[in-house]
Formats: structure tokens, C-alpha cells, sequence
């Protein structure tokens, strides 16, 4: 049996088209478009092209997109007083703080003064605790476009329900997370990390498994059930062997991708598989982000 390539920038586009749908009715009804402010700190190169293409997708969508740059050696009480001025702006409907923030800058502290309303990527406490406890909020990005590419692998008339669900990494920004939401949709989870005994053998349990390491190649092929879903979280630039190629370095994720697809059902390739679902996930929070703050109907998106 042929594996499943999970096309994510195609369901990313999904989303996006239904978040400009939402977008569009909330113009016609209200006469306003949720507006996303992103916060960059310094020059970092990898951070400059999401930032930009955050930018792009969010004006694509018909939202308000507005962009804070500010340099690397900025104090902390400045970032601060950004935040709290964009807290209080009532035209702002979702704040992104872009990571990571310089090692002098104290992350936690920074993203501790986001009004967990305007919460878009989820990474307050009051996001955490509400993820944790099974309450509504706003889930943070990457896991959510996990959860819904594993959904669009799934055989018709199948759901994740009972499924064995194994997340190696247990990162705050998508291991955590991706455990919980994985649970929401009545997965069994285990998450697994650098110190769990014979990983190859609990990752050759799971029916879904979720790599978020940031640790090229680390899950082998061999370590994949026949049949599983395979979400690749991991974006790591190494070398190109390659001869017949121009370029020196190229993107790989945490799985051994060509020997993984041998013996998966369905498997994200990198880059284009989670990656632009980050994206397509942090437009949908800003409009239910918007919704939500302006007590209307949340739309099903
Ligand atoms: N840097 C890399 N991924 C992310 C993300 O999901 N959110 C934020 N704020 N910064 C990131």
C-alpha cells in the first residue's frame, strides 16, 4: 500500500480560505477586520521570513496586520510598554511575540504581560492552565496544526478516538500542548523524550506519532508502525550530500523521512507539511481571538 504524502500546504490553504470567509461576513456584519500586531525583537534571519510571511497571509485574509520592530538591545521595560499599549489598543485583536527573544531578554516575563485574551499563540499561563484543564481558550498554533493534519490522514468514517498518540518532545511550545490537544480528541498519550528507555520501541506503539525534538533524523525508519501517521514537527538546516545539488545546506525534519514513508500510512514531508499550518492556525485564533473579546457568535472555522 502507497503512503500518504500529507499535503499541508493544501490544508493550510483550507483554513486560511475558510479564516477569509470568516473574515469577509465579519466586515459585511460589523464593519471591521480582526487585527493581528506581531512583535519582533532583533535581526534573526529565520525569524525575519516568519515574521514577513505571517505579514502576507494575514493581509490575504483581508486582516489588519501590524508590525512592531524593535532592536536587539532593546530594553525589557520597552517591550513591556509596547504590550501593555497594545493590550489597551481596542483595534488589536491577537499579539504575537516573536521567539526567540534575545538571552538578556526574560521570555517568560515578557509574555506573562499579553493579555491572554489577545493570547493568539497560547503561550500564557492562562492559555496553559485553561488547555490543561479541558476549558475553552486559545491553543497554541503548531500542536493545533498537528491535530488537524493527523484529522485529514485519517481513513473516512475514522477519527483519532483510542488511537495511541506519541509525541517525543515535551517542549512548552508544541510537546506540552500537542499532548493535551492530542487527549481532547480522545487519543491515549504518551509523551516521550531524550530520557525516555527504548524509544524506538514506544514509537513503534503509536498509531499517530508526533516528532518535535528539533533533532535531524532522530526517529528511524524502522521505528515507525506499519500504517501510522507520522507528523514531523522538526526543521533543522544540515548539509547538502547531495552532489547533483547547487545547494550547500538543506532543510531535513526529526524523522528519517524516505525510510519512515517505506512502512507509514500517512507522513508530513519537510518543509511543507506542519510548517505552513503555523501560520493558517495563528490567523484562525486572531479571528476567534477578535470574536470572543467582541462578545460575538464564534464562527465555525
Ligand atoms: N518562533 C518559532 N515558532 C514560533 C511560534 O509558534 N510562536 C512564536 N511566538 N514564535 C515562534
Amino acid at each position: 500500500m502507497s503512503v500518504n504524502i500529507i499535503d499541508g500546504k493544501a490544508i493550510a490553504a483550507l483554513v486560511r480560505a475558510d479564516v477569509s470567509e470568516a473574515v469577509a461576513e465579519l466586515k459585511e456584519t460589523y464593519n471591521y477586520a480582526p487585527t493581528l500586531a506581531v512583535v519582533l525583537v532583533g535581526e534573526d534571519p529565520a525569524s525575519e521570513v516568519y515574521v514577513r510571511n505571517k505579514h502576507k497571509f494575514t493581509r490575504e485574509a483581508g486582516m489588519g496586520s501590524i508590525e512592531h520592530k524593535l532592536p536587539a538591545n532593546v530594553d525589557e521595560k520597552t517591550i513591556i510598554n509596547l504590550i501593555h499599549d497594545l493590550n489597551m489598543d481596542e483595534n488589536v485583536d491577537g499579539i504575537l511575540v516573536q521567539l526567540p527573544l534575545p538571552k538578556l531578554i526574560n521570555t517568560d516575563k515578557v509574555i506573562g504581560e499579553i493579555d491572554p485574551a489577545k493570547d493568539v499563540d497560547g503561550l500564557t499561563e492562562i492559555s496553559a492552565g485553561r488547555l490543561s484543564l479541558g476549558k475553552p481558550g486559545l491553543r497554541p498554533c503548531t500542536p493545533e496544526g498537528c491535530v488537524i493534519l493527523a484529522k485529514h490522514a485519517l481513513k473516512d468514517g475514522d477519527n483519532l478516538s483510542g488511537k495511541h498518540c506519541v509525541i517525543v518532545g515535551r517542549s512548552i511550545l508544541v510537546g506540552k500542548p500537542a499532548a493535551f490537544l492530542f487527549l481532547e480528541q480522545n487519543c491515549t498519550v504518551t509523551i516521550a523524550h531524550s530520557r525516555t528507555k527504548d524509544l524506538d520501541k514506544v514509537c513503534a506503539s503509536a498509531d499517530v506519532l508526533v516528532a518535535a525534538v528539533g533533532r535531524p533524523l532522530m526517529v528511524k525508519g524502522d521505528w515507525i508502525k506499519k500504517g501510522a501517521i507520522v507528523i514531523d514537527v522538526g526543521i533543522n538546516r544540515v548539509a547538502n550530500t547531495n552532489p547533483k545539488s547547487k545547494r550547500k545546506t538543506k532543510l531535513v525534519g526529526d524523522v528519517d523521512f524516505d525510510a519512515a514513508a517505506k512502512r507509514a500510512g500517512a507522513i508530513t514531508p519537510v518543509p511543507g507539511g506542519v510548517g505552513p499550518m503555523t501560520i493558517a492556525c495563528l490567523l484562525r485564533n486572531t479571528v476567534l481571538a477578535s470574536c470572543a473579546r467582541r462578545k460575538m457568535a464564534r464562527p465555525d472555522i
